[in-house]
């Protein structure tokens, strides 16, 4: 930097943006808002009575529904009206949270649901615009405000939002949710999966009031090219977004600058930034950063960072880094059921820290918003992935976009957020032509929407010329990720623990490994010989020699072992052992830690 004259180029041109209805704006967890968690009555209907008549044709294509669509909230006008149900005489669910671990009778529960939330609002000023904002729902989600169609939502996992400025009214206004979880060969994941397919509204609900032109979203991070440079995007939403001031000050480092909008409301930036802390797991610096025009102020807290890779090498800010990993599966260790909340994240990556862990892969979905927030402050790289798992309907144009719009709200809510480091396509898909079409359009899609980031896919192995002792990764798409990543299970699917110890790898790519899944099932507390499946030496003994297996990868850059926590699962049936959970966390779900615990924890301690 010496000697170079650093001027601050404030280039405004136009940024396409490829807005939603869904994804208006980000860091709602910075914005004012009224929450609307808490009870909402709810009515199960498998048989979408409330949404289709008897001919099957549905209420709110039509242009004057019957009384009985459930998202009138019809009430009899007099004692001979005929009105066949009453959310008011209904129970009610907790929101957020989903309805299978709430409910006894919903354990099982696969169909729709109708939630109904009744409330007052008085706007804090004339012309503002007020949001409906949804963390996520799963999985077909059809919202309706005051008798009005707000919009559908496809993806379990994702967060959206609505305006209803025009709809909103000072008194009893009624928002009524069409949830509906049923699994689909089409879906985004699709029918088969390991994991409990938790229905509702899972997390939060808020009320967002914004001024008439707000701060919409923004990307502020570390030049690519240039790490003494910080640059960035920034887009405002409203009819008076053009040629409007937006200021962006970064206290610590000195910098406070004013831009100015282009037409379309956008503003690109490079500014120059001297002795920036750069965010790392033993640093994880998070400076606190504000947009402000002349009718708001939203504030951040942001790290700085730079990942790329070198041939076999992942660089953390230039340094080659050993990711110390663990997989994750989003429920609650607190109440059981999907996790939502700060406390839930809390504890999840408390656990991952205690194991020693610079890494954690959130699978197989978009987790809660906390958990990246709290990873930025612990200082955790993160994996986020997409449920683009196993049998997915390829050749289905629907479903593709299905997948691309879930990428892209999900890069849209973390795209400041330090701690994300890569983003994965798929989880163990099998190969074929248009599984690789499919994969490669949404790596392209990643590669445009955030080049920042690293991408990957948990991929699978195989025997090298049949030689079933001599593994290798033969799929098309290792040439396109960052990071080689994939799952493997000797020693629990495939062959007996002592098989490790004949095991050679042949990988030939010049890239960072990490073995994103291996693992076995141990019942708490359960002991024997260490050639017992169930037993925790099983578990332990497996995770021993498998280390050393996987130590012998020249270019291993990491592992996230299968899985951090035990999770329900409907295909883990084995009384007395599963009980509809999936066994192979190194904790149990009452938090026990089993002994396999401390021979991976020992092994990160050893590990520089
Ligand atoms: C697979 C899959 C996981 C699953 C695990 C298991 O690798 O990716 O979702 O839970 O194996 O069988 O336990």
């Amino acid at each position: 930097m010496i000697g170079r004259i650093i001027t601050t180029l404030l280039i405004c041109s136009i940024v396409a943006k490829a807005g939603t209805q869904d994804r208006l704006f980000t860091n709602v967890y910075n914005r004012e808002s009224v929450s609307l968690d808490g009870y909402w009555n709810y009515i199960v209907d498998p048989y979408e009575n409330g949404y289709y008549n008897y001919r099957y044709e549905a209420f709110d294509q039509q242009e004057h529904p019957w009384a009985s669509a459930f998202f009138l909230n019809s009430k009899p006008k007099d004692k001979s009206d005929l009105i066949e149900y009453d959310f008011d005489k209904m129970d009610s669910l907790q929101v957020p949270g989903d309805w299978n671990s709430q409910k006894e009778k919903l354990f099982y529960y696969e169909g729709t649901v109708w939630y109904k939330k009744s409330f007052e609002y008085n706007k804090a000023q004339g012309n503002n615009r007020v949001f409906l904002y949804f963390g996520a729902s799963n999985y077909k989600t059809e919202v309706y405000f005051n008798g009005h169609k707000l919009g559908t939502h496809i993806g379990g996992f994702t967060p959206f939002q609505y305006e209803v400025t025009t709809h909103l009214r000072p008194q009893e206004n009624h928002l009524i949710v069409k949830v509906d979880n049923k699994r689909l060969k089409e879906g985004v994941p699709t029918l088969n999966t390991d994991w409990w397919n938790y229905g509702g509204i899972t997390r939060e609900v808020k009320l967002i009031e914004t001024p008439a032109t707000l701060i919409a979203n923004y990307n502020i991070q570390l030049s690519k090219s240039d790490s003494s440079l910080i640059e960035g995007s920034v887009e405002l939403n409203g009819n008076k977004r053009a040629g409007k001031n937006v200021t962006l000050s970064i206290p610590e480092l000195k910098i406070k600058k004013t831009l100015t909008t282009t037409a379309a409301g956008t503003c690109v930036f490079e500014l120059a930034a001297n002795n920036v802390a750069y965010w790392s797991p033993d640093s994880p610096k998070l400076y606190h950063v504000e947009l402000s025009t002349k009718e708001e102020r939203l504030v951040d807290s942001i790290g700085f960072r730079t990942i790329e890779t070198a041939g076999p090498e992942i660089l953390l800010n230039g340094q080659a880094v050993f990711l110390k990993g663990i997989s994750i599966h989003e429920e609650s260790p607190i109440n059981g059921g999907r996790a939502n909340s700060l406390e839930d994240a809390q504890q999840l990556l408390g656990y991952a820290k205690s194991l020693g862990c610079n890494f954690v892969r959130l699978a197989h979905y978009p987790h809660n918003e906390y958990m990246v927030r709290v990873a930025d402050r612990l200082g955790l790289m993160v994996w986020e992935e997409i449920p683009v798992y196993w049998t997915i309907d390829w050749d289905n144009s629907e479903t593709y976009q299905n997948a691309q719009k879930q990428l892209s709200e999900v890069i849209s809510r973390d795209i400041n957020r330090a701690s994300v480091i890569i983003w994965s396509m798929a989880n163990e898909t099998p190969t074929s032509d248009s599984r690789n079409i499919f994969l490669n359009k949404l790596a392209a899609f990643t590669k445009s929407k955030d080049a920042s980031r690293l991408i990957s896919a948990a991929l699978e192995q195989k025997d090298y010329k049949e030689d079933p002792f001599t593994r290798t990764i033969s799929d098309p798409f290792a040439d396109i990720v960052d990071i080689l990543s994939f799952n493997q299970y000797i020693g629990w699917y495939d062959g007996t623990i002592e098989k490790c110890r004949k095991i050679k790898w042949h990988i030939t790519q010049d890239k960072p490994v990490i073995i994103s899944e291996f693992g076995a099932g141990a019942k708490d507390g359960l002991h024997g010989a260490k050639d017992e499946r169930w037993t925790e030496e099983y578990q332990e003994y497996l995770y021993e020699e498998t280390l050393k297996m996987l130590d012998q990868i020249d270019q291993l850059s990491g592992v996230s072992p299968w899985l951090l926590v035990d999770f329900k699962s409907p295909r883990r049936v084995l009384p007395e052992i599963q009980d509809n959970y999936n066994r192979k966390g190194l904790i149990s779900e009452k938090g026990d830690r089993k002994k396999a615990f401390y021979i991976l924890k020992n092994y990160y301690e050893n590990k520089d």
